[in-house]
């Protein structure tokens, strides 16, 4: 019966052999799925990199796994210490199993918006977390400003520093990037993602760009409230922040330093409306069979855009960064959907998928 088992799966392309040393040797590896009805709409080849199945469940956890293990390499926490960061959420939600799998203790600031399952999720995972009101970054209560006064107060204790610590996009360009490289085998017209640190964005793109020899363009997504489609199409003049968007940890008001490691080799960026968005997490669902989170509706809306203005043919990759799990309360609520003014973005045939109150 297992034997049936294993030969079944490994015809359809599963692996059965070798195991990983825990948690964070199960991070990265994620498959590259071929997005088929929006590739056929298109005729382009769209894909996306299936982050979701990190173990954590996010793209984050390349980034925690990356900023632990630099702050490890360089002696800056011993066992037993504690990690401090200052996340929207997914961050954290790494952070916590790295910390749990590794044994230091998790202390994570957050702003007091984000949804309820990421909350309770990261409390659940045995991490502090301390949600402090949303105010912006020049302010010294933002939560990336608490998490770093909090961390000095500590012996043996990091902030990792997400934002700013270019481990974050380190970690990418030697996991993500060169798995989208080899899945592709090098033949990729584009690469286009939103940014929230700007960690994968700088670290796919900076990996793909030289592998490429500069063929494989790399485009930057954004949500509305976001400054940095105007940065970059300006050619780098940075304007007030304006504005907001219903998707989660992506949208910056400044550059960081991850972000500004490869800013200025983007070759463009554009906007993506909630509409959009919205309207792609419920069309992923009906044509793909994919549950993913906003972030990831947008950047699948910014693959297929770009992917029609590169034209038949072309080829597109994308980051798929979580599920709807942690958002479910909110994407598929009826109530939710109609207070923020996002009912009638849903085509009729897809209002069905929207099943809570
Ligand atoms: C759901 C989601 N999508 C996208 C991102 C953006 O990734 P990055 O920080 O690498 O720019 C984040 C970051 O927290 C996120 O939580």
């Amino acid at each position: 019966m297992l034997l049936a088992f294993r030969i079944a799966a490994r015809s359809r392309g599963f692996s059965t052999a070798g195991t990983v040393n825990g948690f964070t040797e199960a991070v990265g590896n994620t498959p590259l799925i071929y997005l088929k009805g929006l590739s056929e709409k298109t005729g382009s080849k769209i894909y996306g990199k299936a982050e979701f199945q990190n173990p954590g469940g996010s793209v984050k956890d390349r980034a925690a796994l990356g900023v632990v293990c630099n702050a490890e390499e360089k002696g800056l926490i011993k066992p037993g210490g504690t990690v401090v960061e200052g996340t929207a959420g997914n961050t954290g939600i790494g952070l916590a199993h790295v910390c749990r799998a590794k044994g230091y203790n998790c202390v994570i600031y957050m702003p007091d918006t984000q949804s309820q399952e990421k909350i309770d999720l990261l409390r659940m995972l045995g991490a502090d977390v301390r949600p402090v009101p949303a105010v912006a970054y020049d302010n010294p209560k933002n939560y990336n400003h608490q998490a770093r006064d909090y961390a000095k107060t500590l012996e043996n204790a990091i902030w990792t520093d997400q934002f700013d610590n270019t481990a974050n996009a380190h970690a990418h360009y030697v996991s993500t990037g060169p798995e989208i490289w080899e899945q592709t085998q090098g033949d990729l017209d584009a690469f286009i993602c939103a940014t929230g640190t700007g960690g994968t964005l700088a670290g796919v793109g900076r990996y793909l760009k030289e592998k490429s020899g500069g063929k494989t363009q790399i485009w930057l997504a954004d949500p509305p409230g976001s400054v940095l489609t105007s940065y970059v199409n300006s050619g780098g003049k940075l304007v007030e922040r304006s504005g907001s968007s219903i998707t989660e940890g992506i949208g910056q008001g400044r550059i960081t330093n991850n972000l500004g490691l490869f800013v200025n080799e983007l070759s463009g960026a554009f906007t993506v409306p909630d509409e959009k968005s919205i309207a792609m997490v419920y069309e992923l669902l009906h044509t793909e069979g994919l549950y993913i989170g906003a972030s990831t509706a947008l950047n699948v809306v910014a693959a297929f855009e770009l992917a029609q203005k590169l034209g038949k043919g072309s080829k597109v990759a994308t980051i798929l960064c979580d599920g709807a799990y942690r958002y479910q309360s909110r994407l598929f609520s009826r109530k939710w959907l109609k207070a923020k003014g996002l009912e009638d973005a849903i085509p009729v045939h897809l209002k069905k998928y929207a099943v809570l109150d």
